[in-house]
C-alpha cells in the first residue's frame, strides 16, 4: 500500500469521502488516504493527523515528496485536537483502529466537531458501541460496507447528523442497514462469528473459576441474535 495503490479497504474508504471534501483523517499513519485522494483530484484540501511522532513524520514525508504541503496539512495531535475551526472541514475519517478508539476520539473531540461533516468510520472490531455512540449523539447510518480482505472482515460506516434516529439492541450489534442486505459477506462473517461465540460459551462452561455471570448472558444473547440473523 502507497500513496498511488490504497488496500482494498482504503479504497472502499475513499469512495464515501465526497467530491470537493475538505478531509481531516485522524489518525492517518502515512498518510496515504489523503494524500491519494488529493492527487486523484477528488478532494479540496486536508488535515493528516496523528497523535505518535513517528508516523507523524511518515505522513509529512509522504506529503512533502508528493509536493502537496500546500493543499495537505499534517497536525501532531490527539484525535480531533488536530482539527481547527478555520479548516472547514466537511469530512472526517478514522480507519484502521478499534470501534471504541474511534468513540473516545469522537465523544472527547465533540467541540471540534461542527455538525455538518460526514464520518466515515472503519473500526477494526467495536462497531456496537461506535454505533450506540452515533445513536446518542444524532447520527444517522448512511451507508454499511463488509468487505474481506486477507482473512479479516471490516466494516465502513459512514453517518451524518440528523433527525434523532433510534436503532434497536440487533441493529446497532449487526448494523441495521448490513442487516437488510444480507450481503454475503456479512452472512459468512456472522456465520464465522457464531462458531466462535459457541466456542467461547462451551470453554466457559468448562473454566475452572467463576465467570461473571453478566459475561456468559451477554453471550448467550449474542449466540440467540445470530442465529436468529442466520435462521
Ligand atoms: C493502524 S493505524 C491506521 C492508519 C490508517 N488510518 C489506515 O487505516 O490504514 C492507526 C493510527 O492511528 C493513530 N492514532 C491512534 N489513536 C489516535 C488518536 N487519539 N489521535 C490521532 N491518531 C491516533 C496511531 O498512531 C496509528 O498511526
Amino acid at each position: 500500500m502507497n500513496q498511488h495503490t490504497l488496500s482494498m479497504r482504503l479504497e472502499r474508504v475513499a469512495t464515501h469521502v465526497p467530491a470537493g471534501a475538505r478531509l481531516a483523517d485522524i489518525g492517518s499513519d502515512h498518510a496515504y488516504l489523503p494524500v491519494a485522494l488529493m492527487r486523484r483530484g477528488v478532494i479540496a484540501a486536508a488535515v493528516a493527523g496523528e497523535v505518535a511522532t513517528t508516523p507523524f513524520h511518515a505522513a509529512r514525508r509522504t506529503v512533502d515528496d508528493n509536493g502537496l504541503a500546500q493543499h495537505i496539512t499534517v497536525r501532531l495531535a490527539d484525535g480531533l485536537a488536530a482539527i481547527e475551526v478555520a479548516d472547514e472541514i466537511s469530512a472526517i475519517s478514522l480507519c484502521g483502529m478499534g470501534g471504541e478508539t474511534i468513540r473516545g476520539i469522537l465523544d472527547c473531540g465533540k467541540a471540534h466537531l461542527n455538525g455538518g461533516e460526514r464520518l466515515i468510520l472503519q473500526p477494526n472490531g467495536g462497531e456496537q458501541p461506535l454505533r450506540q455512540w452515533l445513536m446518542e449523539n444524532d447520527y444517522q447510518i448512511l451507508h454499511e460496507e463488509l468487505l474481506r480482505e486477507n482473512r479479516f472482515y471490516y466494516e465502513i460506516i459512514v453517518a451524518e447528523r440528523a433527525e434523532a434516529v433510534t436503532y434497536s439492541a440487533e441493529q446497532l450489534y449487526f448494523g441495521p442497514l448490513q442487516m437488510q442486505a444480507r450481503s454475503p459477506d456479512f452472512l459468512a462473517k456472522w456465520q464465522r462469528m457464531l462458531r466462535q461465540k459457541r466456542k467461547t460459551l462451551a470453554s466457559l462452561e468448562q473454566a475452572r473459576q467463576a465467570v461473571p455471570m453478566q459475561k456468559v448472558q451477554e453471550i448467550v444473547q449474542q449466540v440467540t441474535w445470530i442465529e436468529q440473523l442466520l435462521a
